[in-house]
């Protein structure tokens, strides 16, 4: 019988073209979550399911659809699956790494200069008809080059924002629950560090950890109080890997200088107050949004997709 797959979201011809055409295909093409009455609705019967991160894949979502053979994520993070029901069910779950690492340090990376250098105030300041003379103290920001950076979680794209510092002369400090080999350290010139040694000793904290129980307010009022006044905090992994209320308080009473923030809590919600801070760098979990990189993850997806319903083992398995 012709394999069925459900696409829950918009996702590029490109990529769909992939497909083959004797494929039963149900296609939303709006990138709005779709509510999960209709997600169960439209998966019930499917071989697969290619999706978003907005679409929350849970026991209830997996219970309407008992033929369903694989979850393909268009992203690297997956918490929005259940993958331990996804596996009782031999349900296999996919994701895409690799093809977004650099793009997603980059961003980082972008969001930690903005964040050093004023650039989104400086932006503003330009535009708003207040620059009407040479100022000795205008914008000052913070040094990057020659600095600290402490990355929190070393995988493929904590690894990337580190080789970046390279660049920049950085010390580079990292924490992960697993020690990285001593090849990669010595290429990243990268020193392991306990999380409140490099919280303390941190100009820049930037972090790439899963979103899992374990990592969920890894920075709270405890460990913002533990960095230094003049340190600026990056998170362009998952939102609530902070816990958004202690970072309004250590934003508006400077425990640290700034942030430079992709994710949130509660996305699309953004503290309220996170909004009229000026010494906070926001973007719209943007750091993959790359024409080539979203195209890429597409792509893989999609061949996720096909390899397990041509019985293969999938590219990029979520373990
Ligand atoms: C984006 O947030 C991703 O996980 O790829």
């Amino acid at each position: 019988m012709a394999k069925s797959v459900f696409i829950s979201n918009v996702l590029p011809e490109q990529a769909r073209a992939l497909i083959p055409a004797d494929y039963g295909v149900d296609y939303n093409d709006t990138d709005s979550p779709l509510p999960k009455a209709e997600l169960i609705r439209r998966l019930r019967g499917k071989d697969a399911l290619i999706c978003h991160i907005i679409s929350t894949i849970d026991e209830e979502v997996l219970a309407g659809a008992p033929g369903l053979k694989a979850v393909c994520n268009v992203a690297v993070g997956f918490n929005n699956i259940d993958v331990a029901a996804c596996k009782e069910r031999g349900v296999v779950v996919t994701n895409t790494p690799d093809v977004l690492t650099e793009t997603t340090a980059d961003f980082a990376w972008a969001l930690l200069m903005a964040a050093a250098r004023r650039v989104v105030e400086a932006d503003r300041f330009a535009r708003s008809g207040q620059w009407t003379r040479w100022q000795w103290d205008l914008l000052w920001g913070n040094d990057v080059y020659g600095k600290t950076l402490g990355v929190i979680g070393f995988g493929r794209i904590g690894r990337a924002v580190a080789r970046r510092a390279l660049g920049f002369n950085m010390r580079v400090l990292y924490h992960d629950t697993v020690r990285a080999d001593a090849a990669a350290e010595r290429e990243l010139k990268a020193t392991y560090m306990d999380r409140d040694a490099l919280l303390r000793e941190s100009d820049f904290v930037s972090l790439h950890t899963l979103l899992i129980p374990e990592t969920r307010h890894l920075i709270d009022e405890r460990t913002l109080r533990l960095m230094k006044p003049t340190a600026i905090l990056v998170n362009a992994a998952r939102g609530p890997i902070v816990d958004e209320a202690a970072l309004v308080r250590a934003l508006k009473e400077r425990w640290i200088a700034a942030a430079g923030l992709d994710v949130f809590e509660e996305e699309p919600k953004i503290h309220p107050e996170l909004l009229s801070l000026t010494n906070v760098t926001l973007a719209p979990h943007i750091a993959s949004a790359s024409l080539d990189t979203r195209l890429a993850m597409a792509n893989l997806a999609v061949r996720n997709c096909l390899a397990v319903l041509e019985g293969k083992p999938a590219i990029t398995p979520v373990s």
